[in-house]
């Protein structure tokens, strides 16, 4: 059978992250030129209010530099090398307001999903940002394993897809989908994101679909998980490498 690639939202995760330094400016820009359909980042509040993108609340991992996100303000985390870890050719990329990463975004049909990886404090703060975003509402989605934190970005801005976030598994327990479903469905929350490790299955695609729910799912970095979960009919993927899933998903 030949995958329509049209039909799966290929999603550079952190930007094209096997590439470039993860969640920076320089990683969006080469999605998008590479033809990545939609780019994921993650994002926090800062003591002074703005909203900067990284994946952990720690600077030390991707900056060599120890300073915790929520006590520091934004020029702080921008004298910060976020490149570097990467490579030396990225050396002095810097961590991104999020204004600096949704400004990398073509106007059309390229979308950014934005997961919220701090609490609902941030959720004032990102209505405000993205009120300037109304009229390219369809290139906005938001993200969230909290359930609090979807709820409140839905009520605050119920213009904008919320999908919740869900691994397999939480506090070692299997996560019972028919009760996620309810509670997605209950929350008014527009589709699921849900981690690989899931036990995929047509059934279970069905249900998620027949509930009216969208799905994707992250982290897909093999070409035949790509091909399978296309072939099964998940409407996008979140990948390191969105060259290589187009690829996957395109061979006939
Ligand atoms: O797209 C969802 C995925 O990014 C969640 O995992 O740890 O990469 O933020 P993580
Ligand atoms: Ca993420």
């Amino acid at each position: 059978m030949s995958l329509s690639a049209q039909a799966v939202e290929i999603v550079a995760h952190r930007g094209f992250s096997s590439r470039a330094p993860e969640n920076t400016v320089a990683s969006f820009n080469l999605a998008w030129e590479q033809g990545a359909d939609a780019c994921e980042l993650d994002l926090y509040l800062t003591a002074d209010g703005e909203i900067a993108v990284l994946h952990d609340a720690d600077t030390k991992r991707t900056t060599k530099v120890s300073k915790i996100v929520k006590d520091s303000t934004m020029a702080d985390l921008q004298t910060l090398d976020a490149g570097s870890f990467k490579s030396k050719a990225y050396a002095g990329e810097k961590i991104p307001t999020l204004k600096e990463a949704l400004a990398t975004m073509p106007i059309g049909k390229k979308r950014f999903l934005l997961e919220v990886k701090c609490g609902p404090e941030v959720v004032p703060v990102l209505a405000k940002q993205l009120a300037l975003w109304k009229l390219r509402a369809p290139q906005l989605c938001i993200i969230a394993f909290d359930r609090q934190v979807a709820q409140e970005c839905k009520k605050a801005m119920p213009w904008i897809k919320v999908y919740r976030l869900s691994s397999e598994k939480e506090n070692k327990q299997p996560v019972d989908l028919t009760q996620l479903i309810a509670d997605t469905k209950a929350d008014g929350l527009d589709g699921l994101d849900l981690g690989l490790k899931w036990k995929w299955s047509e059934a279970m695609v069905k249900e998620i679909k027949d509930a009216g729910l969208e799905l994707h799912v992250w982290t897909v970095n093999r070409a035949g998980d790509a091909r399978r979960l296309a072939e099964l009919g998940v409407d996008g993927i979140t990948t390191d490498d969105p060259v290589m899933v187009r690829e996957a998903i395109e061979k006939k």
